[in-house]
């Protein structure tokens, strides 16, 4: 996506049209945004504040903490709208989300630069979350026409039974979106929903739902009222709001392992009904003595550091082997105090904020493990720096001399916290890379095909890459590279942006016709 953005946009015109976008945005600031429920937007005077974490003396938005019982109302009209929504022909369905896909085309360095103000995200990270949700709506309405909007005839040896199998929606879907990927994900999951022919009752995450409100903002008042409902407000009443209702079919969640681990389970208890989770990661990159060490220092150095590692690809764990890890270690530690932190909005910038207090405070704890149980290399230290003291700046940290069953190297931090194990034997390094609950990215770096092949047949997660030198183990492309994680990454073995997502969100129904 990176390259695309850059590719249709000669470096100087893409910030030039980003510097403007940035100064237009400014003026945005500060708004108060409705939620959306039956078609009619809802303000109100119980908001909550939507603050900058580059600046919290920035207010970005203000949005309503809704209740518990207009979660309720925005189920019902879902459920309300659910006849007329399914009613609209699989085409008109399809070309209603490339207009808005189009739209969002149009307005793509304005939405990047409110992204850049509402999560952090650098000029390039934001502009390839746009990129991704334009992708995601245009792949989705291809894929509905090319199936005939999932509609096939099968055959039967008896010619009096002409039979075929129909992709049905369920009905009310309700989607629970993260903070990091606050358009690409959020909207890639509602218009899977919607497209198929569900309602949907969408619940942005609370620090970043003025993304994902473009896209609602722009949808709601062209489809039936109720089919979609934007519910905003605390994960823990409105979430589980939509989890514990008997009236939502089906749920597609993106977040942590932890909540969405407890959702599948409330949302299952007592009926077998679809929950789409795409959860956390701890993914690992290997580095083998065959590997280009500057290349593959690279790669590790975006995976683990782009986006403050707030990535569920993102690389967190390296295992590289003993006789180039020195030299490796240093290369990457060189490049890793090079990287320019800031302001995400300036033009160089590479590494912004972390997203909230909560992840400040996490990363302080891990620092102080990390300081006593292992030993730090590069990083370590919040930035309270002149200019940075308003924000939640951290500085990319890497770590190594860890215990292998550490809670560092096993559990999810989602900071920029890198931890370098080393090995000696190949194959204890796709063990080692494989010993974790979680199974959503991976990556080696080497120039041993046996050892790649190796690597792939072996390793067990759901994205996995040989000599990605840009990004080890992120930024899959919509469509090429389907996102599905295993083990404790995900539940359904289906990836977003490839040709089995859609599915998820329909039931088939067998028809036979007797002569
Ligand atoms: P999170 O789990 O904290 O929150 C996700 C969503 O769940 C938010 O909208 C939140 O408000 C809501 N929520 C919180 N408590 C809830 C409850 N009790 N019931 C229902 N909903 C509740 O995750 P996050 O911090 O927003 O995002 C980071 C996590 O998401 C990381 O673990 C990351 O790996 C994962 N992630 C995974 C993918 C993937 O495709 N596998 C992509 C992006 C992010
Ligand atoms: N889809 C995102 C990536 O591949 C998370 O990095």
């Amino acid at each position: 996506t990176w390259g695309k953005a850059v590719a249709n946009n000669s470096i100087e015109k893409f910030h030039m049209d980003f510097d403007r976008a940035i100064d237009k945005v400014q003026n945005e600031l500060g708004k108060k945004y409705p939620a959306v429920i039956n078609g009619k937007e809802i303000y109100s005077d119980d908001c909550f504040e939507v603050r900058s974490p580059s600046n919290t003396g920035i207010l970005v938005a203000e949005f309503p903490r809704i209740s518990a019982d207009d979660a309720k109302n925005a189920i019902s009209s879902a459920k309300k709208s659910f006849e007329k929504w399914s009613d609209f022909s699989y085409q008109k369905r399809a070309e209603i989300f490339r207009h808005c896909a189009d739209i969002f085309s149009k307005q793509k360095f304005f939405l990047a630069s409110l992204m850049i103000f509402e999560n952090g995200k650098n000029r390039l990270e934001s502009m390839g979350d746009i990129d991704e949700t334009i992708d995601f709506m245009r792949f989705y309405a291809l894929q509905l026409e090319k199936n005939h909007g999932f509609c096939k005839p099968t055959v039967h040896p008896n010619p009096h039974e002409k039979t075929q199998t129909v992709m049905k929606p369920y009905g009310v879907w309700g989607i629970i979106a993260p903070f990091n990927f606050p358009s690409a994900i959020a909207i890639g999951m509602t218009t899977g929903a919607l497209i198929t022919g569900n309602t949907a009752v969408l619940k942005p995450a609370s620090d970043a739902p003025l993304s994902s409100f473009q896209f609602v903002k722009i949808l709601y008042s062209t489809i039936p009222d109720g089919a979609i409902n934007f519910v905003t407000g605390f994960g823990e009443i409105i979430g589980k709001t939509i989890i514990e209702s008997p009236d939502v079919d089906g749920i597609a969640f993106t977040g942590s392992y932890q909540v969405g681990m407890k959702g599948f389970q409330e949302f299952t208890k007592s009926t077998p009904k679809p929950f789409i989770s795409e959860m956390g990661g701890k993914n690992p990159v290997i580095v083998t003595k065959h590997a280009d060490l500057d290349k593959a220092s690279d790669g590790v150095m975006n995976a683990a550091f782009g986006f403050g590692g707030q990535k569920c690809s993102a690389c967190s764990r390296v295992y590289v082997q003993n006789d180039v890890a020195d030299q490796f270690i240093l290369k990457l530690v060189e490049k890793t105090k090079k990287l320019v932190i800031g302001m995400p909005w300036e033009k160089d910038v590479f590494l912004g904020p972390i997203i909230n207090n909560d992840a400040k405070i996490k990363f302080e704890n891990a620092i102080n493990i990390a300081r006593k149980d292992g030993e730090i290399l590069t990083g370590g230290s919040v930035l309270t720096s002149l200019g940075l003291e308003n924000g939640y700046f951290v500085e990319p940290t890497i770590v190594t001399k860890l215990p292998e069953e550490h809670t560092l190297v096993k559990e999810e931090l989602f900071l920029p916290f890198l931890c370098i194990q080393k090995y000696d034997d190949f194959e204890d390094a796709i063990k080692l890379a494989n010993q974790t609950e979680y199974g959503l990215t991976a990556g080696i770096f080497s120039n041993d095909d046996r050892q790649l092949e190796e690597f792939f047949a072996k390793i067990q997660a759901g994205v996995v890459y040989a000599n990605r030198y840009a990004s080890a183990t992120t930024a899959a492309l919509v469509s090429s590279q389907p996102f599905v994680g295993w083990k404790h990454s995900g539940s359904t073995g289906k990836g977003a942006g490839g040709e089995n997502y859609l599915q998820q969100f329909m039931h088939s129904q067998t028809q036979t016709r007797c002569d």
